[in-house]
């Protein structure tokens, strides 16, 4: 048996909860509490709060840390509370003209759809790609078919690029399917045509390395393999992307704005240049405690390291399924993943079982203290660094006993 990287002792985990649903919702890690507790004890007595330390350190080690992570620099990070919130400054603070258009995949998990949608009232169209033959989603996600190592996801999203695009936005994994998007391929693509490529990372970042060259921008939040709490993330600009957008106007995103010997008041100041310039305010301090406990985790033990690991136990898995009854989704999901095609979610599709078999099938999982989920025909089991062989083992055992339609 292979020890994994990340310590599960290190967790507060246990034999009744096998949690492969990171996906969803990430474990923090005890240093987390610990951290977070001591944030809350200088909130007791506000005169232990360092201004150095704390209000600008804090969100400093944040900042640098979520670069680390990112292989990118700390001045391009921007602290944001969400995925969302993160999309929603790049989609507001864009220079767009009417009739410009914003091209994604089909199937977008909404937070990557709604801050475009909500440009439509400036003549700002979303138009969405299907990147397989088969492929539906919305109402009709169920009857969708899964994709193949035949699918060429890129090429599609690349051919259906427009005169009026200047932004394409897609999620690294997708959060149903499991699909890894090559952002390199589609960065460069971007970059030829004019077009600024806008990734939602947060189902790929903390189990996935990440390379941000050819991005635009890069959103996430911290709550899943990251694992941190809900609550705050962090935006990645590339700088002259940056320069391009209406900065927040936060009091703390101009020159000098913490240098009380000059008055606050006086406005005639400089946007910052760096990330700060997209942040909303005054820093969360409390979860700036406990995303930088994560972020050390993870960085101390390596992003490849955690990818390895999880692509070890994923192949684990499915050469146990193998001879079972999801045999034939055991085939296409071993020929996605040894074509890199895919990040921490293995995504078993239905096969024509539906919503209620799937149902049935997590229940039967929850009975043996395995927490699996469901999402829009996919059954989804996600893998990151804390997870061992046996935990492998005993999803197999429980899938393996079960059919999927
Ligand atoms: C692909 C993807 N993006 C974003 C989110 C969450 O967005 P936010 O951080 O705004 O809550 C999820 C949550 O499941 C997701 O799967």
């Amino acid at each position: 048996m292979i020890t994994p990287p990340l310590n599960p002792a290190l967790f507060h985990l246990d034999r009744d909860h096998l949690w492969v649903m990171h996906c969803s919702e990430g474990p923090v890690p005890r240093a987390a509490l610990r951290a977070v507790r001591a944030s809350m004890h200088k909130e007791l007595q506000p005169w232990a709060l360092r201004w150095e330390e704390d209000f600008l350190g804090l969100p400093a080690e944040v900042r640098a840390a979520a670069a680390a992570v990112l292989g990118g620099r700390s001045e391009d990070i921007s602290l944001s509370p969400t995925t969302s919130s993160g999309l929603v400054t790049v989609a507001q603070g864009f220079p767009w003209q009417p009739g410009d258009e914003v091209l994604a995949p089909l199937g977008e998990f909404p937070s990557n759809a709604w801050p475009w949608l909500a440009l439509r009232a400036r003549g700002v169209a979303f138009r969405e790609v299907p990147l397989w033959e088969g492929h539906r989603a919305g109402a009709e996600a169920w009857s969708s078919l899964p994709p193949t190592v035949g699918a060429d996801p890129e090429a599609r999203l690349v051919a259906a690029i427009g005169p009026r695009t200047r932004i394409l936005t897609l999620s690294w994994v997708r959060f149903q399917d499991g699909l890894k998007l090559d952002l390199q391929r589609l960065g460069a693509a971007c970059r030829e045509r004019g077009v600024h490529l806008v990734v939602d990372g947060i189902q790929a970042i903390g189990t996935v390395p990440a390379d941000v060259e050819g991005l635009s921008a890069f959103a996430t939040g911290s709550y899943k393999g990251l694992l941190a709490p809900e609550g705050l993330g962090f935006l990645w600009t590339e700088e002259s992307f940056r320069q391009s957008l209406s900065p927040c106007g936060s009091w703390l995103s101009v020159e000098g704005a913490t240098d009380f010997s000059r008055p606050s008041t006086d406005f005639n100041r400089a946007w910052l240049p760096d990330g700060r310039a997209l942040e909303p305010g005054g820093p969360n301090l409390l979860h700036a405690s406990a995303l930088l406990e994560s972020l050390r985790l993870l960085n101390g033990v390596g992003i490849p390291v955690i990818a390895t690991h999880v692509t070890h136990l994923q192949r684990r898995l499915l050469a146990a399924l193998k001879a079972s009854a999801w045999s034939a989704e055991t085939t296409r999901l071993q020929a996605v993943l040894d074509a890199g095609r895919l990040g921490s979610i293995l995504s078993f599709h239905h096969g024509g079982g539906g919503p209620e078999r799937l149902d049935r099938l997590l229940k039967t999982g929850y009975r043996r203290g395995i927490f699996a989920s469901v999402r829009e025909g996919y059954l989804r089991v996600a893998f990151h660094g804390f997870h061992s062989e046996t935990d492998a083992d005993r999803v197999a055992a429980w899938l393996g006993g079960t059919k999927p339609s």
